[in-house]
C-alpha cells in the first residue's frame, strides 16, 4: 500500500470561460453547459471524486482560467493506484513549460487516449503550449469541432466557416491559434485585475506615508491586519442558550457567520450554511421545518440531512467546543455525515 492525496471534493469558481476543456478531461465529472460548468451530481460524492482523482487534476492543471479547485486527504491505496502513469513519448504537448511539472495530458490512461491524435498533430507545430492550450485544442477537436471555441467570444466566431476547406494540419493551427488566443485574453483580463491592485496599493502606501504622523496605533491598524487570515473560530453565546432550546431547534444568530446552530435530542451542533450541491446559500423555513436552497431547490431537514433536489449529501457541520461555559465553532474542521464522520468527537456537543 502507498500514501496518496485523494480529492475528495472538486468546485468550479467564478471565471470560466466554458471552453469544455474539463469535460473532455473529465467527462463523469463536470457538465460544460451553454454559459456554465457544474458538477456533475456524482461527482457530489467523496468516494467517485477519490475514483477520479487523476483525472480531476488533469483536468484542474488544463484549465485556462484556473477555476477549477478541489479538496483532498491523505489515504492508503494499492501501489498500482499510487504509482505516476508514465509520461508518453508521443505527447510533446506541454513540454518546455516547466520541465519539473509534467504534462497534463500525460498524467492518465484516459488523458492520454484522448490527447495522442492531437499531440501528434500538434507536435509539428512551432512553440508546442502549456497543457491548458492542449486542453483547448483537443476540447475543440474532439468534442464537436470548433464548437467550444466559438464560445469565447465573437472573433471567434468565423472560424468555422473558414476552417471547414482546409487541410487537417491547417484546420488544426486554426484552432491552435484560436485556443492560445482565448487563454492570451484571460491572462490580460487578471494582469488587468493586477494592475488595478498595484494603484490601490500605490494609493495605500502614499496614505501610509501621510498617516505615519498619525502615530504607531494607526500603522499597527494599517499594516498587519491586511494580511492575517480571519480567526476560523467564532463564539456563538453560552451553552446555556442552546441547551434551553428545543429538540429540532434552529438558530439563525449566526448566519452572517456561516453558521446554523442546531439542537437534537441528546446533542448540539453548528452546520454550514453552505449548500453542498453548488454553493448557493439556503434559507430555513421554519414552518416547513426545512433548509431550503434558492438556486437548485435542494432541500435538507433541521438535522442537515438533504432529502430533495439534487444535492447528493448532507450539509457539513464545524467542529463545536465549549470553553468557559462558551460554545465556540470552529470553522476550520467540518465533519461529513457520508464519511461517517457526525459521530466523531468534536462534531457535537453531548447535552
Ligand atoms: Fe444547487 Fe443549492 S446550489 S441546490
Amino acid at each position: 500500500m502507498a500514501i496518496k492525496d485523494v480529492v475528495t471534493k472538486v468546485w468550479i469558481e467564478e471565471g470560466c470561460i466554458v471552453c469544455d476543456a474539463c469535460e473532455t478531461t473529465a467527462p463523469d465529472v463536470f457538465d460544460v453547459t451553454e454559459d456554465s460548468c457544474l458538477i456533475r451530481p456524482d461527482a457530489m460524492n467523496s468516494a467517485f471524486t477519490k475514483a477520479r482523482t487523476d483525472s480531476i487534476h488533469d483536468a484542474a492543471e488544463e484549465c485556462p482560467v484556473d477555476v477549477i479547485k478541489f479538496d483532498t486527504v491523505s489515504e492508503e491505496v494499492p501501489d498500482e493506484v499510487a504509482a505516476p502513469v508514465a509520461a508518453v513519448p508521443a505527447a510533446p504537448v506541454g513540454a518546455g513549460k516547466d520541465e519539473s511539472k509534467p504534462a497534463a495530458a500525460a498524467k492518465s490512461p484516459d488523458s492520454v487516449a484522448k490527447a495522442a491524435p492531437v499531440a501528434h498533430a500538434a507536435a509539428s507545430m512551432a512553440g508546442a503550449p502549456d497543457p491548458s492550450i492542449s486542453a483547448l485544442l483537443r476540447a475543440a477537436t474532439t468534442r464537436g469541432g470548433n464548437a467550444g471555441i466559438e464560445r469565447r467570444g465573437d472573433d471567434l466566431s468565423s472560424m468555422e466557416g473558414d476552417t471547414k476547406n482546409l487541410a487537417p494540419e491547417a484546420r488544426q493551427e486554426r484552432v491552435f491559434d484560436a485556443a492560445r488566443k482565448a487563454k492570451k485574453d484571460a491572462d490580460s483580463s487578471r494582469r488587468s485585475f493586477s494592475g488595478g491592485l498595484a494603484l490601490t496599493v500605490g494609493w495605500g502606501s502614499f496614505g501610509i506615508g501621510t498617516a505615519v504622523s498619525a502615530g504607531p496605533a494607526f500603522v499597527r491598524f494599517l499594516m498587519p491586519n491586511v494580511l492575517e487570515e480571519p480567526d476560523p473560530r467564532v463564539r456563538v453565546g453560552k451553552i446555556q442558550k442552546y441547551l434551553e432550546m428545543e429538540t429540532g431547534g434552529v438558530n439563525e444568530d449566526y448566519k452572517p457567520q456561516g453558521i446554523w446552530m442546531i439542537r437534537e435530542e441528546e446533542r448540539i451542533a453548528a452546520l454550514n450554511i453552505i449548500c453542498t450541491h453548488l454553493g448557493c446559500i439556503p434559507n430555513w423555513l421554519p414552518n416547513d421545518r426545512k433548509f431550503k436552497c434558492p438556486c437548485h431547490g435542494s432541500g435538507y431537514r433541521p438535522d442537515g440531512v438533504n432529502f430533495e433536489g439534487p444535492t447528493p449529501r448532507p450539509l457539513e457541520r464545524f467542529r463545536v467546543m465549549v470553553v468557559d461555559g462558551l460554545v465556540i465553532v470552529d470553522k476550520s474542521k467540518k465533519f461529513q455525515a457520508e464519511l461517517g464522520q457526525w459521530d466523531m468527537p468534536g462534531s457535537f456537543l453531548a447535552v
